[in-house]
């Protein structure tokens, strides 16, 4: 699945949601978040985001690899 991480904390710039094709981005108080089973790693939402807040799980830099785990717990 894709991962949303830090830079888009207190952007919330939100031109990935319009581009997701199952809609699953969705926004949480403080960032966007992409729900990873529902995720159909198209790629689409990543080019979008302004401050490259979007990375595929596989390619999340070392220092945000929190996130991976920040983006699945929102959707329990
Ligand atoms: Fe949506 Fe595609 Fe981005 Fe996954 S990779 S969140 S399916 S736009
Ligand atoms: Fe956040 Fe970038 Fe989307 S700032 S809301 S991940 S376009």
């Amino acid at each position: 699945a894709y991962v949303i991480t830090s830079p888009c904390i207190g952007v919330k710039d939100a031109s990935c949601v319009e581009e997701c094709p199952v809609d699953c981005i969705h926004e949480g108080e403080d960032q966007y978040y992409i729900d990873p089973d529902t995720c159909i790693d198209c790629g689409a939402c990543e080019p979008v985001c302004p401050v490259e807040a979007i990375f595929a799980e596989e390619f999340v830099p070392e220092e945000e690899q929190e996130f991976i785990q920040k983006n699945a717990d929102f959707f329990k």
